[in-house]
């Protein structure tokens, strides 16, 4: 059936729900480029305004599934995933799937870019040289099956209705959206043919619902739509008002998960990392209890399990160097500043976002879509929420580069005095903000 894209974007601008078939529609023609980007991204807006309603939610999560190929695999393991809503340093991923694979789970995973004010797990992959995301779907199946991982991104091939949507959102300010986030992660999910997924919805500063109400809210359309896809979804609610470990930044990021893959790194991100993989283990029949499956997962951390099955999946998707044994081969930024504590006291809070935003200015993220990431700057976090300090020791360290800072025409100064605002300094002592806040079991 043929519609007027202008006549959807008004009538969602107006607040009306769309059929399925002019869904269909606008989905399939944005996907293959018959309808222009400024179009799409007007749609999104009214979308973002408007809101759509449960069915029109479900209806374009599989219209954008149905945008490309599927995959059927041919049994075998299971295949369980996990995705997250976004945060800052939140890296958990590139451990978490060759983790979770090294334990007999297959981990096919279709990831993002960076989005907003969040990093994305693409990117952070691309900072390892040679490394490819942009697998054929035939590619992506076939590495799946012999090393138990892969992790590729969307395609004009695969989910490229998301490919588009994504890319869009991340530059129109359109990211904030229930329906809109809930279409994005399972069109790939269901696309990827898994049988089981966990979500990591992200609550605080630096997620894109900063309420736990909200958080709640998408939970329950990822959950409500994941259902009728067939994906058995479990989901926990975590913590994200302060970044996840503590690198900030596509190669520091990288560094951080080989650490925690060496059996080191901090313990928030290993935490947190271990009780996605014990849900993971357990969706996956691999498990029978969630204390047996951290047990696992802790085991395979130490032991060097974990690390070997990164490097397979490193060196099947074009890795040219092992940056396992030769982190040199990552690229960070030498150039650094040190923000510090402008008073003693206890850090109560950081502004997230501002953190996320701050890095995107220092060229780690886009503006445009065209734009290209520095993966070499980033931030090394001293102090987190709970942390006492004195007046004038250090908070973070901003590795910076000048070239980027003068491509963008930003001045380093006033981006340190951003980061020190986003640090709130309390003479009252904070606890630490608990990891896992909820989990809800299907
Ligand atoms: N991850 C996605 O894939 N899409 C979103 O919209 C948010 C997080």
């Amino acid at each position: 059936m043929n519609f007027n894209p202008v006549e959807i974007i008004r009538k969602k601008r107006d607040g009306e729900a769309l059929s399925p078939e002019e869904i269909g529609f606008f989905i399939q023609e944005a996907a293959h480029k018959r309808i222009p980007d400024y179009q799409v991204s007007a749609f999104l807006m009214a979308a973002y305004f408007q809101g759509m309603n449960p069915r029109e939610t479900s209806t374009l999560t599989r219209k954008m599934t149905e945008s490309g190929e599927q995959i059927t695999f041919p049994g075998g393991r299971p295949k369980i995933d996990k995705h997250s809503t976004g945060g800052v340093g939140d890296k958990v991923s590139i451990a978490l799937a060759p983790l979770v694979a090294a334990l007999g789970v297959d981990v096919p995973m279709v990831s993002g870019r960076g989005l907003g004010h969040t990093g994305g797990t693409l990117d952070k992959l691309e900072s390892i040289p040679g490394f490819r995301t942009d697998l054929s779907t035939s590619d992506f199946v076939r590495i799946v099956g012999k090393t138990g991982v892969a992790m590729m991104g969307q395609s004009e091939a695969f989910v490229p209705a998301d490919k588009l949507l994504y890319a869009l959102r991340d530059v129109t300010a359109t990211v904030e959206c229930i329906p809109l986030i809930t279409a994005s992660i399972l069109s790939k999910k269901a696309a990827e043919g898994i049988s089981g997924l966990v979500l990591d919805i992200k609550t605080g500063s630096g997620a894109f619902m900063k309420k736990q109400s909200d958080a709640e809210k998408l939970a329950k359309s990822l959950i409500s739509v994941g259902r009728q896809l067939g994906i058995k979804v479990r989901a926990l609610i975590t913590d994200m008002s302060q970044p996840l470990g503590q690198a900030v930044g596509h190669t520091l990021e990288i560094l951080e998960c080989i650490d925690m893959l060496s059996g080191a790194g901090p313990e928030d991100l290993r935490n947190l990392t271990v009780e996605l993989a014990a849900h993971m283990l357990l969706l996956g029949g691999k498990s029978k209890s969630l204390a047996a499956a951290r047990a696992a997962a802790h085991r395979a951390l130490q032991n060097g399990a974990a690390l070997q099955k990164f490097r397979e999946m490193c060196s099947a998707q074009g890795a040219r160097i092992d940056v396992t044994r030769h982190r040199e081969a990552l690229t960070v930024s030498p150039q650094t500043a040190i923000v510090s504590a402008t008073k003693t006291g206890t850090v109560a809070k950081i502004d997230t976002r501002e953190l996320g935003m701050a890095l995107v200015d220092l060229g780690g993220g886009r503006k445009k879509t065209t734009d290209a990431i520095d993966a070499s700057v980033g931030y090394l976090l001293h102090a987190k929420i709970g942390t006492s300090v004195r007046k004038g020791e250090p908070l973070l360290t901003v590795h910076y580069s000048r070239k980027s800072l003068e491509t963008g025409g930003i001045d380093l100064h006033q981006i340190l005095k951003r980061i020190e605002g986003a640090y709130c300094i309390s003479k009252l002592k904070t606890a630490r903000p608990k990891l896992i806040k909820k989990v809800i079991l299907v």
